[in-house]
């Protein structure tokens, strides 16, 4: 077994140190449970239940996004300590494998072809965590158990004659103590979740910015475009401000934009590389792919950096009466 250990060390150490990583990242991010944050939670879960393969289930859950949001956190958090320290390792690979699944059938499911996003990929390496464990390496769960049998005064390792009442209560105890041990690292990864939100609401925000931005424009009169679906109203977007809504033409997420007072535009959140959906990065103002780092123009839609080639998608809007539509 401490071969397998030895051989899935390297695959566990990668997965352990990015799950802590992705976990702590949502915690210290002002703008992961800003719902007026186009790059918040809410907003990620809204545009995936317009393409995911689960989208009722998503549309479910997102009503609930910021206790989502702060699960999985917590749950790639758990994931990251439990396989980097081998407690409870085949469990904590099992979460870090569905995990994985629900990113592939939500942020990555529109990549094409499947393999350029990384999700997929993360619910492979996770199955020979979940098949072989630590193999006893470096394990938390082992010491535990090795620990109570010295205890105890039992030989370690157990002997292949050793009564099954006796292995039962070494297991019992080895159980007790583990647990304990995993409510104190739960208790960790909250502190320091806690932490990481504490920083995250002390930063300014694309939100607080939205807050303190100029208000929006006066309506002008006038009707209600032929043929327009409307998306949102002025007031829900200020100046500087990035508004997250369904593209009503295609499904699609899109975002919404008011760069100056009275000056609406909009585009397809599709990226133009192999499809996943771009964040938008307030500070740069630009457009950002998670998959392979394309970013586009935040005023133009036109590409700033590759591998993608084409622009995004520009979607026609206009504004009348305080409502703006999709035309
Ligand atoms: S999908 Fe490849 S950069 Fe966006």
């Amino acid at each position: 077994m401490t071969e397998v250990g030895w051989v899935l060390l390297p695959l566990r150490a990668f997965l352990g140190i990015t799950m802590i990583y992705a976990g702590l990242l949502k915690f210290f991010d002002p703008t992961f449970l800003d719902a007026a944050s186009p790059n918040s939670v809410q907003s990620q879960m809204a545009a995936a239940a317009t393409t995911s393969p689960i989208s009722a289930i998503v549309s479910i859950t997102a009503e609930h996004a910021t206790l989502f949001g702060l699960t999985i956190a917590l749950g790639e958090l758990a994931v990251g300590l439990g396989v980097l320290l081998g407690v409870w390792t085949r469990i904590a690979a099992a979460g870090g494998l569905l995990l994985s699944l629900s990113f592939f059938l939500t942020v990555s499911w529109g990549t094409y072809p499947y393999f350029f996003g990384p999700d997929i990929v993360f619910v492979f390496a996770f199955t020979p965590l979940v098949v072989g464990g630590d193999g006893g390496l470096f394990s938390l769960t082992k010491s535990i158990r090795d620990a109570t049998r010295r205890r105890m005064r039992l030989a370690v390792p157990p002997p292949a004659h050793e009564s099954p009442s006796i292995t039962a209560e070494v297991s019992r105890r080895a159980l007790l103590r583990t647990a304990v041990t995993v409510g104190a690292l739960a208790a960790g990864a909250a502190a320091l979740g806690g932490v990481g939100r504490a920083v995250a609401s002390g930063q300014p925000s694309d939100g607080g910015q939205a807050a303190s931005a100029a208000a929006p424009p006066t309506s002008p009169t006038g009707a209600a475009p032929a043929g327009g679906v409307q998306i949102a109203a002025v007031s829900d977007i200020p100046v500087g401000g990035v508004k997250a809504f369904t593209d009503p033409a295609t499904n699609e997420p899109a975002y919404l934009m008011q760069p100056k007072a009275g000056s609406f535009l909009a585009y397809s959140a599709v990226c133009t590389h192999q499809g996943c959906t771009v964040g938008f990065d307030q500070p740069s103002d630009e457009f950002a792919c998670p998959c392979h780092g394309a970013r586009f123009d935040g005023g133009t839609g036109d590409v700033v950096r590759g591998p993608a080639r084409d622009p995004l998608r520009p979607i026609t809007v206009s504004e009348s009466n305080g409502v703006i539509y999709a035309v």
